[in-house]
């Protein structure tokens, strides 16, 4: 019988095996699957597995440094890359949302690849992949192994991908791969925590992206999914963000007639991200979390709810 704690065993002692006293290299997202991958190979070869985090600038509020200090808390071998301003170089007056997309992957790749290369000696990539992601070669799953996978077939080969691949999640499905990580004490925040694209903000704001967009709507985010934990409806649901649309409207502040930004709000239920729902939010709940929304972000005068299902919409607006 298949139980956690037995495939972490299992897992553990054939990775000693394969691997032996080669190095590791892993690019970790933040994500629940990177994250599981890299704590079994932290178990099997120790200091040999050498994690990269990598800021492309277009995480949510705060999470490249709070998911830094966590993964050091949990004694991984991780190096954090701030490459923000590379990212957001190459994205500069680009509003098509798939050159959004391959722009990413390509720094990406060339920042990885930097790195990885100043590891002497490496030998293997590892990689959080998980069944679904096998089965649907076109990777919708997050994080930078879906980048590299929808990537590495074009152009030249970077260095890394000539290394070896091992990839310990790739019979697990999502659930699995949680309880795997509940198995070995890893912290419960991290292991729910939604689903969230490898090209992150960057194809949630609608149109051309600069810095001050990112910075409105990772507050605006960052208000939502805490409210949505303060009310704890953030574990009912399956992903939520919020969207940055491209238009302005007209609302009145004091005497004052405003033109400020407009922002959508996107929760669903799911199970696998290839059909969705819209969540029910309570009408309290979004009253709230508008209002606050409004009252805090400088820029924003205008919130609406997406009730909109996929198919035929998408979970993302690009
Ligand atoms: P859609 O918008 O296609 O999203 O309904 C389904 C799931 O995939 C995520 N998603 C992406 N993940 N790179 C990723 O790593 C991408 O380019 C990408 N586009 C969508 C989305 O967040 C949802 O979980």
């Amino acid at each position: 019988d298949w139980t956690p704690d037995s495939f972490v065993d299992e897992t553990v002692s054939a990775l000693k095996h394969q691997l032996k006293d080669d190095k590791v290299v892993l690019g970790l997202s933040g994500g629940v699957d990177s994250s599981v991958a890299a704590m079994l190979l932290h178990k099997a070869i120790g200091e040999n597995l050498y994690c990269i985090f990598v800021n492309n600038g277009l995480l949510r509020k705060n999470e490249y440094q709070s998911v830094l200090d966590q993964y050091q808390g949990m004694g991984l071998n991780v190096k954090g890359v701030d490459a923000s301003a590379r990212f957001l170089d190459a994205l500069a007056g680009e509003s098509d949302p798939e050159k959004k997309r391959k722009a990413i992957g390509r720094v990406f790749i060339e920042v990885f690849d930097d790195e990885a290369n100043q590891i002497e000696d490496v030998k293997w990539l590892a990689q959080g992949t998980i069944y679904p992601d096998v089965i649907e070669s076109v990777s919708a799953t997050g994080g930078p192994s879906a980048t590299i996978k929808s990537h590495h077939n074009v152009g030249g080969l970077p260095d890394f991908m000539k290394l070896k691949i091992v990839e310990p999640l790739k019979a697990l499905f999502k659930d699995e791969v949680r309880r795997v990580g509940a198995s070995m004490n890893m912290d419960k925040a991290l292991l729910g925590r939604h689903p969230f694209p490898g090209p992150g903000l960057a194809i949630r704001i609608l149109g051309d992206i600069t810095p001050e967009k990112v910075r409105i709507l990772q507050e605006v985010d960052a208000v939502f999914i805490d409210n949505l934990k303060k009310w704890n409806l953030y574990d009912s649901v399956w992903q939520a963000g919020a969207i940055l649309l491209p238009v302005n409207s007209v609302g009145v502040m004091g005497d004052e007639r405003t033109y400020e930004k407009c922002v959508a709000l996107r929760a669903v239920e799911s199970t696998d991200g290839m059909t969705a729902d819209w969540v029910n939010l309570p009408y309290e709940f979004l009253q709230k979390t508008s209002n606050e929304i409004i009252n805090k972000v400088k820029g924003v005068n205008r919130v609406v709810y997406d009730i909109s299902s996929k198919p035929p919409a998408t979970i993302e607006w690009e």
